[in-house]
């Protein structure tokens, strides 16, 4: 390698890290923000309300709470211990709720964090647009297509700001991805691959029996709208253990891809892919779940393919990494010019030969994020929808639900981009979610 493609190696990993510290720059409000539609006055407060008290959606919750206007309203979980615990730590403001429906029905609360199971994403997130709340919503955004659609379109209605919690998106690096990308020095890409491989060895996440739930647990209302089963200790602990499960998370590739997939869909500007295959199953794996351990996945767009690569019994990763199990993940894109790959903190550029042998990386174009949850409160305050709206994140969501549906299916499943439609009745019908009783899907949002 060259002097000068090292020193362009390292000014890509100087401009990451600079701007890694560059988010730490405080934020400030823009005068006349607050007191825009949609909101009181220039004195008002954010009544910002939390469903499901575990990790992630604590997390949320305590970077919002760390705003001057933000007041922490209402903690809404089934398990009497995770709500308490979030009512503790905000105890001068925040009422506990046990039915998120009443947390909806408060007037002091505005905006809610989901951060629930995924199986519930769709339900609460439309719930929360009827009833009039701003909605930070984690991330699988949903795990159907029709569910994907109904929540955009729900947000669309009601005219509510929403985020999804894809906080990589809020990073320096990947915005220094797009631009090398946009900058078109790679020359025309053809091939995204992105990846996700972890290795959980034989035993998966482990085989704790079903047994009764924990008191104070409301194991039905955990359930909701999902597929009535017994409570099983592994199953609730966390979204880690939760992935294992279909019916309650769509597996790994819900888990991660979003966060990955993310980035050639923003640098290239993805719409939908018009043809999904997806090859895998559960080969290795035998815990007490039941979701798969490899998939692989190809999406057909225009004139270009990406590939998503899922493991949970093999971490080999390429230039990412190898030998001791881990978590490693990444993304290439595959130009006449070059290669890029990149993961959450770095990228780094591998030229064709001479071509690229001059090409700089443009100047910063894109601006710094305040951070995901503060760009959320912020278009709280302006009315704006955040760069992670359900709008954007629908080319992101919906691809990864057609992929589950092409693994069950056996066969790749067609998709009409401009009808938003899918163009196989079996599939369309398998896509159709279903509801346990007494919940509904929110049909009439698609
Ligand atoms: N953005 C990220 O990097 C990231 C990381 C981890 C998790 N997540 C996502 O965040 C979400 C939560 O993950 P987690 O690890 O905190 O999971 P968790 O299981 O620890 O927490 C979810 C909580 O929701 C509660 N809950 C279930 N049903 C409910 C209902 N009807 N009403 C109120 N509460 C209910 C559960 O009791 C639990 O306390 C998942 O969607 C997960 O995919 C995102």
């Amino acid at each position: 390698m060259s002097e000068e493609q090292i020193s362009r190696r390292s000014f890509i990993r100087e401009a990451a890290s600079v701007g890694t510290a560059g988010m730490a720059v405080p934020y400030f409000v823009p005068a006349g923000a607050l007191g825009a539609p949609g909101r009181a006055g220039a004195n008002d407060k954010i009544g910002v309300g939390l469903i499901g008290c575990g990790g992630m959606g604590r997390a949320n919750l305590n970077a919002c709470a760390a705003q001057s206007d933000v007041v922490v309203a209402g903690a809404c979980d089934v398990w009497k211990s995770r709500r308490d615990a979030v009512v503790a730590q905000y105890k001068d403001t925040a009422k506990p709720y046990h039915d998120y429906r009443e947390m909806l029905a408060a007037e002091d609360i505005d905006a809610v964090i989901i951060a629930s199971p995924p199986h519930w994403h769709c339900r609460m997130a439309v719930d929360a647009c009827e009833a009039g709340k701003d909605l930070y919503l984690q991330k699988p955004m949903t795990l159907h297509v029709a569910e994907s659609l109904a929540v955009r379109n729900a947000v669309r209605k009601h005219k509510r700001v929403c985020q999804i919690g894809t906080q990589i998106h809020a990073g320096q690096n990947y915005r220094r991805v797009v631009e090398f990308i946009r900058s078109g020095k790679l020359g025309p890409i053809s091939v995204a691959r992105t990846f996700n491989v972890m290795n959980q060895g034989p035993g998966g996440v482990g085989s704790a029996p079903n047994s009764d739930p924990p008191a104070g647990m409301d194991w039905n209302l955990w359930l909701g709208p999902g597929p009535k089963r017994a409570f099983n200790p592994l199953l609730a602990q966390s979204s880690y253990h939760h992935c294992s499960f279909m019916a309650y998370s769509g597996g790994w590739t819900p888990g991660m891809a979003p966060h990955i997939i993310d980035l050639p869909v923003w640098a290239l500007e993805l719409g939908y892919p018009s043809v999904t295959y997806c090859s895998g199953g559960r080969y290795v794996i035998d815990d007490a779940g039941d979701g798969p351990d490899v998939q692989e996945i190809t999406w057909q767009y225009p004139n270009f393919t990406m590939t998503w690569m899922m493991s949970l019994v093999n971490s080999f990763a390429f230039d990412f990494g190898r030998g001791t199990p881990a978590r490693r993940l990444g993304i290439y894109f595959h130009g006449v010019n070059g290669t890029l790959y990149a993961n959450y903190g770095m990228h780094e550029i591998v030229p064709e030969g001479d071509f690229l042998k001059d090409a700089e990386p443009p100047a910063p174009s894109i601006p710094p994020s305040p951070g995901h949850e503060l760009e959320w409160l912020d278009c709280i305050r302006t009315r704006k929808q955040p760069s992670c709206n359900p709008d954007y994140h629908c080319k992101i969501d919906v691809p990864i639900c057609l992929a589950n549906l092409s693994m069950k299916l056996g066969r790749a499943v067609r998709f009409d981009p401009a009808a938003e439609r899918i163009l196989d009745d079996e599939a369309a019908r398998l896509d159709a979610p279903r509801y346990r009783d007494p919940w509904k899907f929110p049909r009439e949002y698609v």
